[in-house]
């Protein structure tokens, strides 16, 4: 099993981007926490309509706050990895644990870091101006860095 857990979010854009994304790479789950009301009924219309078989196999799960969002996490026993900019260990060079669940945060506010206080943080290197990505692109990265991974494990054990 594998995740995506935005902590927040403004632009809906972002969250159907990611969506796509976590589709395309096979994810099992997408979790967000929002006070934004995201309407769940009509991102399943969009999706269906524009992107193919978007709400297909990955399963979109929107909760009111963070605290239901780490229960979630807890539950179905993922293993947080923090997508952070400039902090923990190059995207690309970590070694991602089983049941991995990459933790995005909101467009403004970032990531409520001491909410996962023992989870890694892994960061995309940013060589210019730019502080950090866009959320969704952020986390398009991530999700294939741990695409990647996942083919060299399977090639690796045969
Ligand atoms: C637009 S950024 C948030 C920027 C926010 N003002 C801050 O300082 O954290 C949205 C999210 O994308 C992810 N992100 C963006 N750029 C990143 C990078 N270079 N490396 C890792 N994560 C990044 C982080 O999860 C971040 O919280």
């Amino acid at each position: 099993m594998k995740g995506l857990c935005l902590t927040g979010w403004k632009y809906t854009i972002n969250v159907l981007a990611a969506m796509r994304t976590a589709d395309g790479f096979g994810f099992d789950d997408i979790v967000i926490a929002g006070k934004n009301r995201l309407d769940e009924e009509w991102i399943k219309k969009v999706a269906r309509r524009n992107l193919v078989d978007l709400v297909g196999g990955l399963k979109l799960t929107c909760l009111p706050d963070l605290e239901a969002v780490l229960e979630f996490i807890a539950s179905r026993h993922y293993e947080p990895v923090l997508l952070e900019c400039k902090e923990g260990e190059d995207v690309d060079a970590f070694d991602w644990p089983a049941n991995p669940i990459i933790v995005v945060g909101h467009e403004v506010t970032g990531l409520p870091l001491n909410r996962f206080p023992a989870a890694p943080r892994v960061h995309v290197p940013m060589a210019r101006t730019a502080h950090s990505l866009n959320l969704a692109c952020a986390a398009s990265i991530a999700m294939h860095a741990l695409h990647l991974h996942e083919a060299k494990v399977e090639k690796e054990s045969v």
